[in-house]
């Protein structure tokens, strides 16, 4: 039996130490093929991108943040699941431990420069119920250091996604330049024709009226405004502009200010300038909702729950004939 004393404790607690030491530093090291070896979608940071990322760990944008995405993180999308080699040329992976915001590690891409401008002078103008603190305290060399390494996240998969929003983004700038009504057929030209001629399958009652004005509220009103006429504070950044809704009225209904229209701009998004997708945050029934509300409240005409449409759902109201 071994008799315990100070020599023994020491040196037995020392040899611990060591043991667990090689085994969790020393081994991966060597035995994981993985450790040095960068992803497919890695490519270095420009210095631009380096800037941006010494801002994000010196204000804390961590703590809020995470930049990685695990198998069981399935309800995050999990399109891409974290790989050890994103991460084989950092010194320090800013993987985060809270996710009070969104997981960012495939943030590039996601909107367009102008969106980031507008969200980090104030969250609350592209996200009307954010809790992310203002960062307007930003330099504008620093607004443009951290934009650039929140868009670069994401490797080379973003820079995909980066590369299609300028495509589009040119695209919609010339658009709006060439006027309203050339503006509006642009917009309208890249909605299938299938959706341009759908009505709004749902009838507008008093309670889906107000379902869509607080959905309105919660996610629209700080670029297209309280009265839909593209006002919202975050006009002060964004360019195109939002849209004023009040300008699709006079291209009516055949013009394509239909239900089916304004679902799938407001699903997909229009990417290239900053209207986000919202098919990921909204389900189906709130974006039938949100563009009864846009379209009886702004534009004017509405289309819900017009002929041909079947027969009526069990929970809709019944008509007295
Ligand atoms: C107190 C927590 C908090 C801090 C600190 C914080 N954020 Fe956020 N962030 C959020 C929340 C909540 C959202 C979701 C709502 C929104 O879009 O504003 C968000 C959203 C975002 C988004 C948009 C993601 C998307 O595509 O929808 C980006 C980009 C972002 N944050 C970057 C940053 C950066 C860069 C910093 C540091 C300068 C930072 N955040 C600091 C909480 C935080
Ligand atoms: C961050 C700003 C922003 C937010 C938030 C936003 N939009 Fe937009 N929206 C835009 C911009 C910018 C355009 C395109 C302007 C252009 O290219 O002329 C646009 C265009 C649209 C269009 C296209 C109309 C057409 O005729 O093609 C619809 C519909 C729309 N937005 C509805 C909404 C709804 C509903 C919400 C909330 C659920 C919303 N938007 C949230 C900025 C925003």
């Amino acid at each position: 039996m071994i008799h315990m004393n100070p020599k023994i404790v020491g040196l037995g607690t020392t040899f611990l130490l060591l043991l667990i030491f090689g085994a969790v530093v020393v081994a991966p090291r060597y035995t994981n093929p993985e450790s040095d070896r960068v992803s497919d979608t890695y490519r270095p940071r420009t210095d631009l991108e380096e800037k941006g990322r010494a801002l994000y760990i010196s204000y804390g944008c961590q703590y809020c943040h995470t930049q990685y995405i695990r198998t069981i993180d399935w309800d995050l999308g999990a399109d891409r699941i974290a790989q050890a080699g994103d991460y084989a040329r950092d010194t320090s992976p800013q993987l985060g431990s809270n996710r009070i915001g969104p997981d960012l590690s495939q943030e590039g891409g996601e909107h367009t420069d102008d969106w980031h401008f507008a969200h980090f002078r104030n969250p609350r103008w592209t996200r009307p119920e954010s809790i992310m603190p203002s960062f307007s305290y930003l330099a504008p060399e620093e607004r443009k250091a951290m934009t650039a390494y929140v868009q670069s996240l994401g490797g080379r998969s973003a820079d995909g996604r980066v590369e299609r929003q300028w495509h589009w983004r040119r695209q919609a700038i010339a658009a709006y330049q060439a006027g309203v009504d050339e503006n509006i057929r642009w917009l309208h030209s890249k909605v299938p024709d299938g959706w341009l001629r759908v009505p709004n399958p749902y009838p507008i009652t008093d309670a889906s009226f107000k379902r869509g004005e607080v959905i309105y509220q919660r996610h629209c009103l700080g670029c297209h405004g309280p009265v839909g006429d593209g006002q919202g504070p975050a006009v002060a950044e964004i360019y195109p502009p939002p849209l004023n809704f009040t300008t699709l009225k006079r291209h009516g209904i055949a013009g394509g200010a239909t239900g089916g229209m304004l679902y799938y701009q407001i699903m997909n998004g229009i990417t290239g300038t900053a209207m986000p997708y919202f098919k990921r945050e909204l389900e189906s029934e709130k974006i039938w909702d949100v563009s009864n509300y846009v379209a009886r409240q702004f534009i004017g005409i509405v289309d819900a729950n017009q002929e041909p449409k079947g027969i009526d759902a069990a929970f809709e109201p019944v008509e007295k004939k």
